[in-house]
């Protein structure tokens, strides 16, 4: 099962309490831990969580460093933690713009956790779902590659740096209040059950993923076809 999660809401969680932003991005990477563990307890195979996307480097300079800052902080803190959990870590999205030493922690992050086989965790950093797309596209294009779909998302992977053989998501989580993609996984998301919840990230736990789990095995998947042909078909 492959789960992604926008993780929206620290600043609004920072602005309740009167706090900078920043003190809420803290507080979402406390969030990201909890969430890490309670994917690998409930059997989740793929977890891929929002941390920055392209369009978040339009916001002031000083929250971006500090964003990017924290995101070093939680793969140099969060990757032993990981390699003993057999949890593989992967950053996916744009590397092209990216500081030298965030790039460093995300090889160490990576290397360190190549082996691990109970879940994949992937980070989206500097990520936008249309920008992958369209460099995948270009890719296509110029090479000599055969049309097939599998080729293309296998070029989608390598645009992306992700380490997956671009599987489609099952469930999508986005905390925060917000019911709108925010350009994550387009792709990905064609047939992905979606799921909304007005918690705001920092506040979010293992029962609030638990619930949104609930609420997935409650849904009937067609795919387009009919009910009796999607049972026999799985
Ligand atoms: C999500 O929280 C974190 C990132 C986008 C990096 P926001 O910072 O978007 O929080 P709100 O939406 O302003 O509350
Ligand atoms: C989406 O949240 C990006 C991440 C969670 C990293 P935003 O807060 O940036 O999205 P919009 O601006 O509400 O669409
Ligand atoms: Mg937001």
């Amino acid at each position: 099962m492959h789960v992604a999660i926008i993780m929206d809401g620290n600043g609004r969680w920072a602005a309740r309490r009167g706090l900078p932003r920043t003190a809420g991005h803290a507080q979402g990477a406390k969030a990201v831990r909890r969430i890490v563990e309670a994917a690998a307890r409930a059997g989740i195979e793929t977890l891929t969580l929002y941390a920055f996307s392209c369009d978040n480097w339009g916001r002031p300079a000083g929250e971006v460093a500090a964003l990017l800052r924290l995101l070093r902080r939680y793969l140099l803190g969060e990757t032993r933690y990981c390699a003993e959990n057999r949890v593989r870590v992967n950053v996916i999205g744009r590397r092209d713009r990216l500081s030298p030493d965030l790039l460093r922690a995300i090889e160490f992050s990576e290397r360190t956790t190549a082996k691990g086989s109970r879940l994949h965790l992937r980070i989206a950093v500097d990520y936008s779902a249309r920008h992958s797309i369209l460099q995948t596209a270009r890719r296509a294009l110029s090479g000599d590659a055969s049309g097939e779909e599998m080729e293309f998302l296998r070029l989608m992977d390598e645009v992306n740096h992700s380490t997956l053989a671009t599987e489609g998501v099952d469930l999508l989580i986005r905390t925060g209040g917000e019911k709108r993609l925010s350009d994550f996984l387009l792709w990905e998301c064609a047939y992905a059950e979606l799921y909304f919840t007005d918690c705001l990230w920092p506040d979010f736990d293992a029962n609030g993923l638990d619930q949104a789990l609930h609420d997935y095995a409650g849904r009937q998947r067609r795919f387009g076809r009919l009910p009796d042909a999607v049972d026999a078909a799985l």
